[in-house]
């Protein structure tokens, strides 16, 4: 009996012992793990401080871990405002609908565009939205990347990779304001590019579902690097559109003097019909080095298109339309081509405008004809004016 209250003694106080020492392993696991939890959170703090104070300070780009779900780099104003000098006069490259656009280069030493928006006017700050949302969808060779942006309290810029020839209206007439030395393009650079053009477009138009309209297609907003290959910019004024039979966009006319399909600027009725009109606008500049609308010039040939046209399906008088500066380094069955493409596109009937993809294959084998003309004969005249030709007058490229 003694035994066995021994025994009952014993196996309690075991058992307290037990559940003290549980309870001593449990109360020092929690100090520990409580220790653990202080130390980690005061050491990421402290490193979110210092990444923080290194991205301010710094402005650095390759630093900056600032990056939306799409791949855009979200930058502070302090960054672009370093980058481009303070934003400094002799820095500002463009202006247009959107603001000054400034030359700029970033701590990596990346060169970049950056489009600063004006703080008058509510349009532009939808455009920027606009622009941002569909540039982060879209990538093509023939389009210009937006690599990101930035929106602080009342800044908003964009931050596009820079193109060193700029627009490609630069080069083509002289542009207001400036008396720097003018450089007019080549033929066949001038072949080249509406290939490229072409090809941005139908990305925008085919490639795209549904498709992008561009809305502003124009010469200012086809961008040259620096070895004169073409890129299409601003989807500012952009809008998910449709190009099925009878499909449209009702929306507000908007698009730059010249260009605007007649449809659309008479209803606001918008198609991807509407852009290759545009285009083929452009293609008359490109074959005649004339401004769109010019009503310094004599009666009737203020409007480009309205002049060109009757010239262009007849081969005596397309000559005489052609830019003088191209000095007729060209072939004659290739501007009647052109010519022919440009008249199609310019029709007042948009469904008898062709779509992005015909003149794109139709400009296919004209540049392939120069490139194997280029390969084969290395001092060949084409070959000797592949590079712009310089005039004595007018504006630089960038
Ligand atoms: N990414 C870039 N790289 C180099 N130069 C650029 C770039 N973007 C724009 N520019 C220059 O700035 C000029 C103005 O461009 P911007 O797009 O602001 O105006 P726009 O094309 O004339 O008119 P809109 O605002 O209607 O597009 C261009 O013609 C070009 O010379
Ligand atoms: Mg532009």
């Amino acid at each position: 009996m003694e035994a066995e209250d021994e025994y009952e003694k014993k196996e309690r106080v075991a058992l307290v012992v037990i559940v003290v020492l549980a309870s001593l392993a449990v109360a020092s696991l929690l100090v520990a793990f409580s220790y653990y939890c202080y130390i980690r959170n005061k050491v990421s703090k402290s490193l979110r401080n210092h990444a923080r104070a290194e991205y301010e300070n710094k402005g650095g780009f390759s630093n900056s871990q600032v990056v939306t779900e799409k791949g855009l780099h979200v930058f502070t104003f302090k960054q672009l405002h370093s980058a481009t000098g303070g934003f400094s006069k002799s820095n500002v490259v463009g202006h247009g609908g959107f603001g000054l656009v400034y030359r700029g280069v970033l701590s990596d030493g990346r060169k970049v565009a950056i489009k600063l928006m004006d703080q008058a006017g509510k349009q532009g700050e939808e455009e920027f939205k606009v622009e941002v949302e569909l540039l982060s969808r879209l990538h093509s060779p023939f389009l210009l990347a937006l690599l990101g942006y930035c929106s602080d309290n009342n800044h908003k810029l964009l931050v596009y990779e820079f193109m060193a020839n700029g627009g490609l209206q630069e080069h083509l007439y002289p542009v207001s304001g400036s008396n720097a030395l003018f450089l007019k393009l080549d033929w066949e650079t001038r072949l080249r590019i509406a290939l490229e053009a072409a090809k941005g477009l139908e990305y925008l138009h085919e490639h795209v579902n549904p498709p992008v309209i561009h809305r502003d297609f124009k010469s200012s907003n086809i961008l040259l690097d620096k070895n004169f290959h073409a890129k299409v910019s601003d989807f500012g004024l952009a809008k998910l559109g449709s190009d099925k039979a009878g499909g449209h966009v009702s929306t507000r006319v908007l698009g730059t003097q010249g260009y605007v399909a007649p449809e659309y600027a008479l209803t606001g009725h918008l198609t991807t019909k509407s852009d290759v009109y545009s285009y083929g606008v452009v293609l008359l500049e490109l074959l005649t080095g004339r401004v769109p609308v010019d009503m310094k010039r004599p009666p009737g040939e203020g409007v480009l298109v309205s002049w060109a046209l009757p010239h262009l399906t007849d081969r005596d008088q397309v000559v005489q339309i052609m830019d003088p500066a191209l000095e007729g380094q060209y072939s004659m069955k290739e501007v009647i081509q052109v010519a022919a493409i440009a008249a199609m596109c310019v029709q007042p009937e948009a469904d008898y405008r062709p779509l992005m993809a015909d003149v794109v294959q139709s400009l296919v084998p004209l540049v392939k004809n120069h490139r194997s003309i280029s390969r084969a004969a290395n001092s060949s005249s084409f070959h000797a004016t592949r590079s712009p030709t310089v005039l004595d007058s007018g504006k630089a490229g960038v």
